[in-house]
């Protein structure tokens, strides 16, 4: 009943009730996919941030379980980081231990307790912090670890609001000099102990880099380390073991911070999956949109469906492309003839165009519009994911607050040279 009111998304995951921020400690443990998630469990507004918790079998149904992470106080709040398995039992306490990385707010800003680990002995549901906590101590948050098979150890990548070596290049602006733009790594070969090892910096002042994700992508026999921040601005390089060289960036579709438009926010990666995939999944907001129009209904945030990074070439040089994952197909109900019957309706739409360049279109009352020859659409009842020009071009739209009702349905422009329509199931029944 929670999901049948008429602004709740229906095959995107969202809390229950209460909000809920980035996706956290998303991994693969035991058959099960885990979706942990910043949740306010006493309220619609961001607050109280503990570690809601969201169990899959197929990355597309999820089941809410019992909160993950509790915070500690008002004060000492747990926020985002990563999850991974110790598949080698680097710290003592068994082969295949389920691990989250969190930052605990302490004392709130400016005087964090620091970045934590806590491990799991029954699948996922509950934690237990280890004794080295915090296991980093410093201005910074949201850690995600891997591991690096080169030398065999963990790394760990977070967001860091300290002056260091790296930003002294940088020019000073107001009393700081490029605060919200850096990357800081870490290494450990016990998961206990973590030795500092290098930083990487966007000079760009806009980037904002919270929730950063350090991963290694292949394209045929080469591959390439992808730097990527909150906003989904991401650099393509090398990882030397110590930090990040940049080849090329910052990238991506996104850009600036919060934007409403084309907007998700904090996406992360899943850790171990069986089959080697990048899977991502981006938080995307939608409630202080309609908050302020819709007083007293719960629109509820909502998570991006998982869509795989992959990497192509491009005539710029190596990008990364989001591609919903082969699993999303379960959601089809059946096939829909034409476009008029969308209104009303989930829906997924292939549309390919004659030609190329800026098509612009609406489905069910939300813009669809694109750049590009083909795209493929998915709309749920407050928003819409754009998949186009091969994945290179990937944006979440929102229904806007102005038309909330309206189910418009039309291609403004171009000749369709050929559509495909499939009506949409709730994952929630
Ligand atoms: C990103 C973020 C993170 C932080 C969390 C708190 O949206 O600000 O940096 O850990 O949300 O909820």
């Amino acid at each position: 009943a929670d999901y049948a009111k008429p602004y709740r998304n229906q095959f995107h995951a969202s809390a229950r009730r209460g909000w809920n921020n980035d996706p956290n400690g998303m991994v693969y443990h035991d058959g099960k996919y885990h979706l942990y998630f910043q949740h306010n469990p006493f309220g619609i507004y961001w607050g109280n941030m503990h570690w809601g918790h969201w169990e899959s079998d197929d990355l597309i149904h999820w089941q809410e379980k019992p909160i993950a992470l509790y915070q500690k106080t008002q004060r000492d709040m747990m926020f985002s980081g990563g999850g991974f398995v110790d598949f080698n039992n680097s710290s003592g306490l068994g082969e295949d231990t389920l691990f989250v990385a969190f930052t605990s707010t302490g004392r709130g800003v400016g005087g964090t307790r620091g970045e934590c680990l806590a491990y799991s002995k029954d699948g996922g549901l509950t934690f237990t912090e280890l004794p080295e906590n915090p296991i980093i101590s410093h201005m910074g948050r949201d850690p995600k670890i891997i591991w690096y098979e080169p030398e065999q150890k963990w790394v760990l990548t977070v967001y860091n609001l300290e002056e260091c070596e790296e930003t002294k290049a940088l020019p000073m602006v107001g009393t700081f000099r490029d605060k919200f733009a850096n990357f800081a790594y870490y290494e450990s070969t016990d998961l206990r102990h973590w030795k500092r090892t290098g930083a990487f910096t966007d000079s760009d002042r806009a980037a904002l880099h919270e929730c950063p994700e350090l991963f290694e992508l292949k394209i045929e026999n080469e591959s390439r380390w992808i730097t990527l921040g909150a906003q989904g601005r991401y650099f393509v390089g090398q990882f030397d073991g110590k930090k990040f060289i940049r080849e090329s960036g910052p990238h991506g579709t996104m850009v600036g911070p919060y934007s409403s438009h084309g907007a998700f926010y904090a996406a992360q990666t899943f850790s171990d999956l069986p089959d080697g995939r990048r899977v991502q999944i981006g938080w995307v907001r939608t409630q202080q949109v309609y908050a302020g129009k819709f007083p007293g209904q719960l629109v509820g945030e909502t998570l991006t469906l998982p869509h795989e990074l992959q990497l192509r070439r491009t005539d710029e040089g190596l990008r990364m492309a989001c591609v919903p994952v082969e699993e999303v197909k379960k959601l089809r109900a059946k096939e829909f003839q034409c476009l008029e019957e969308c209104k009303g309706e989930l829906t997924e739409v292939l549309i390919e165009f004659e030609e190329g360049g800026l098509h612009e279109m609406m489905i069910n009352g939300i813009d669809a519009s694109f750049e590009g020859k083909s795209a493929r659409i998915f709309t749920d009842r407050t928003i819409a994911e754009v998949y186009a020009n091969d994945g290179l071009f990937y944006q979440v739209r929102e229904r806007s607050a102005d038309s909330f009702d309206s189910t418009e349905t039309v291609v403004k422009n171009g000749t369709i040279k050929s559509l495909k329509i499939y009506q949409l199931k709730s994952i929630w029944k």
